[in-house]
């Protein structure tokens, strides 16, 4: 049996995945990503009812059910959890509260799309994937990117073989001036860090995907708060809060595999550059790509040639990610964000953090790598 087999029949064996049945979902956080992603996403799926939506804030879900025609709503996610029988729920809440709102929402029999970050760092990420493992559910992560048609295409390309052996990589996510003002994305309590962890975390998830998943052995990386702190920065829209900003605005890291590659990753809510841009590259012993916009650079019967992939379908990737997710839910596949690559993602970026903080390379390696 192999994995992808394995899990459907984990799946199956819950005696909660009637194919025929429609999935009951709820949501726990009514803020900005469950408003212009989530609840749209699961609304355009047929066979889905959205029941049921909570947010701590009094009055916030029944402010949103109203004005999105969802049927109940809750102040309190354990009374939602009680009360509805739902079989999955998105966890749409601040970084802080995606540990105990999946490991609520998974004991109470759900399987979970909870937004990225999987945490606010490794150790609870660890426990999310173990709970989800006990309880034979799907814990899927908010990496959206991975949906992409420009990445699913590339991705085609290396799995074919295309690139080779991929031995570098460079994940990019730069914004001139991009610093959150709405919500608490500035404030660390909350969030775990600021701009590696909210925006460096979709290019990196998205890079080492397409890298293959390379086991990350090595993360020697910085971070600085250049202008969060100061209230005369421009902003392009709403301002935050200078006087409570406690995150990074950007981060930096070089990481190094097992397989001997190594990858260069650069995120930034504001920096002083000529204009934001986000991009990925791929160097490999038999080609190159970049993206976006996707171009792959090889060579053809004695000739450099680049190939530009054209008449990509347009799509959402929220809305592919929840499709794929209620699929999951449907036990029609494996979840394809695995939840032990998104570990890795969070350990280089807990290690980013640190080797900041201790100015020294961060070794991830496992007993095996020093044997
Ligand atoms: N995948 C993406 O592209 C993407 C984009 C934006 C945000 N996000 C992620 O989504 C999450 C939420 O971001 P947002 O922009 O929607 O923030 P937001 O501040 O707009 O909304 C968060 C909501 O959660 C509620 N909340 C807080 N703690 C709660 C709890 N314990 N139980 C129930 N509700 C709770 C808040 O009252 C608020 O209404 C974050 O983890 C963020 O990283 C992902």
């Amino acid at each position: 049996m192999d994995f992808v087999q394995f899990v459907i029949s984990l799946q199956s064996s819950t005696g909660r995945n009637d194919m025929s049945r429609t999935v009951r979902v709820g949501i726990i956080g009514a803020g900005g990503i469950a408003r212009w992603a989530h609840i749209p996403g699961y609304q355009a799926q047929p066979d889905v009812e959205l029941a049921a939506i909570c947010d701590v804030a009094p009055g916030k879900a029944a402010q949103v059910a109203k004005e999105c025609n969802i049927a109940h709503a809750y102040d309190s996610m354990s009374e939602m959890l009680k009360k509805e029988k739902l079989d999955a729920v998105s966890v749409c809440t601040p970084n802080a509260s995606h540990h105990e709102a999946t490991l609520a929402a998974l004991a109470a029999g759900c399987h979970v799309l909870c937004e990225k970050p999987i945490a606010m760092n490794l150790a609870e990420g660890r426990e999310m994937v173990a709970a989800a493992h006990a309880a034979g559910k799907t814990l899927q992560i908010g990496l959206q990117s991975r949906f992409e048609s420009e990445t699913q295409v590339l991705k085609r390309f290396v799995e074919a073989g295309e690139l080779g052996e991929i031995y570098y990589a460079e994940a990019t996510y730069m914004r001139r001036r991009g610093i959150p003002g709405w919500g608490v994305f500035t404030q660390k309590k909350f969030q775990g860090g600021g701009a590696l962890i909210d925006i460096g975390v979709h290019t990196l998830d998205q890079t080492l995907w397409l890298m293959g998943n390379p086991r990350p052995v090595a993360v020697m990386g910085a971070t600085w708060e250049a202008f969060g702190h100061r209230p005369e920065v421009v902003s392009e829209g709403q301002h935050w809060d200078a006087s409570k900003f406690d995150v990074d605005d950007m981060g930096v890291g070089l990481v190094r595999f097992a397989n001997g590659a190594m990858l260069y990753l650069r995120a930034s809510w504001a920096a002083n550059i000529e204009k934001s841009y986000g991009e990925q590259k791929l160097l490999g012993t038999l080609g190159g790509a970049s993206k976006s916009p996707l171009k792959i650079y090889t060579e053809r019967h004695g000739a450099l040639v680049d190939i530009t992939p054209t008449g990509l379908p347009e799509v959402k990737a929220h809305f592919k990610e929840i499709e794929h997710f209620v699929a999951c839910v449907r036990g029609e596949t494996a979840c394809m964000v695995v939840p032990e690559q998104v570990l890795d993602v969070q350990a280089i970026l807990d290690a980013i953090y640190e080797s900041s903080r201790s100015g020294h390379e961060v070794r991830l390696d496992t007993p095996d790598d020093k044997a």
